[in-house]
């Protein structure tokens, strides 16, 4: 069987991160870099300042589209168009409405767009998504999250930093989100605030959201990058090498008959009958074996280009949570729930 042929649009840090997961994958190759900051040692394939250069040039079965969020929209169609397939960094794009030109253009060209909710590919979240369909926890009734942490003074030294853009609900939130939506079902609506108590910029400071789910269970969320604490994804995973790793959970799915951390999965049960609070509780850490996400993310996206599988996040899921994402803000600037559709 021939290589799998892969051309990178956007090669800065999470590119690199592609670029290595790449190197990790049998019978798929890198076959050139469309970024007009790239160099040769970044990686030697041919060089070109624009997607369309590229797509000209360089046949490409694949496509990957890492670049800023605000510029995922035009190379994506444009390797959809070439009859490619892609993978695009999360989120989808910028505007819902950009997803919804993203999502027409598959169905016009037949070809796939997979997003990188790179958290999908952890053991943790698949197991959490089947105890709780399994019902190992009773109908759930309630989930707690948070992601709260203090990002560095010099990140914030670039002024796009202090938009509403590079904020953590853009940034940030699109992870848990869609990590929330998968695992215990659709969200119906969202009622949030932000505020900006720590430096009065336009990008929110910490952000507290109310989640009703399809299921008729209800969600609390608080997020902020201002804060001195260990209650992340990252920091409970030790997924980013820049963010020391804290083993601390930062989520709660809470059932009628269990209850379950997140992601270091703890399972929480009534230890006899009567299933009530005159009963002991007793927790048990459950096992499961990580792999890098990102390469076995590379992995699936060229079975989808082979035609062995369908994308495990496609572009119309991914619109749903930059949806319920972007509903967050939209609710706290007019004070009124936000139901999804
Ligand atoms: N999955 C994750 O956990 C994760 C983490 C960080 C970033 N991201 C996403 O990845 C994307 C890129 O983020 P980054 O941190 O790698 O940014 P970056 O600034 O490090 O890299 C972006 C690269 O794109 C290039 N570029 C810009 N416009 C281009 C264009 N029109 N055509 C070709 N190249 C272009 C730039 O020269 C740069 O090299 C963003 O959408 C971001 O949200 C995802």
């Amino acid at each position: 069987m021939s290589n799998v042929r892969i051309g990178l649009v956007g090669a800065g840090v999470i590119g690199a991160r592609h670029i290595g997961a790449i190197d990790q994958c049998d019978g798929v190759e890198l076959v050139a870099i469309a970024d007009p900051m790239a160099t040769k040692a970044q990686a030697d394939v041919p060089l070109f300042m624009d997607t369309q250069a590229m797509l000209s040039q360089v046949k490409c079965d694949g496509v990957i589209v890492s670049t800023p969020t605000e510029h995922h929209l035009s190379p994506t169609l444009a390797a959809l168009e070439a009859g490619a397939h892609v993978l695009v960094e999360k989120p989808i794009c910028a505007t819902v409405e950009e997803a919804s030109q993203i999502v027409a253009c598959c169905a016009e060209t037949k070809r796939h767009v997979l997003v990188a909710h790179q958290r999908r590919y952890y053991p943790q979240v698949e197991q959490a998504r089947e105890i709780i369909r399994d019902g190992l926890l009773g109908p759930l009734v309630a989930v707690s999250g948070q992601w709260t942490l203090r990002k560095h003074e010099t990140y914030y030294d670039p002024d796009w930093r202090k938009k509403w853009q590079a904020g953590p609900i853009v940034t940030n939130l699109i992870h848990d989100m869609d990590a929330i939506r998968y695992i215990c079902g659709e969200v119906h609506s969202v009622m949030a605030e932000t505020g900006n108590p720590v430096f009065g910029w336009e990008k929110e400071d910490v952000a507290a959201l109310t989640l009703r789910f399809e299921s008729g269970a209800l969600g609390s969320f608080i997020l902020s990058d201002q804060t001195t604490s260990p209650w992340t994804w990252e920091m409970a995973l030790g997924e980013n090498i820049s963010i020391p790793k804290t083993n601390q959970n930062a989520m709660r799915f809470m059932g009628r008959d269990a209850s379950l951390e997140f992601p270091n999965l703890v399972l929480w049960k009534h230890e006899a009958p009567p299933h009530d609070w005159t009963q002991p509780l007793v927790s048990e850490a459950l096992n499961f074996e990580a792999e890098d996400a990102y390469t076995v993310q590379m992995r699936h996206f060229a079975q989808v280009i082979r035609g062995e599988e369908t994308p495990r996040i496609d572009a119309a899921d991914a619109q749903r949570s930059l949806a319920a994402t972007v509903a967050v803000m939209e609710s706290a600037r007019t004070g009124q729930r936000v139901i999804l559709r």
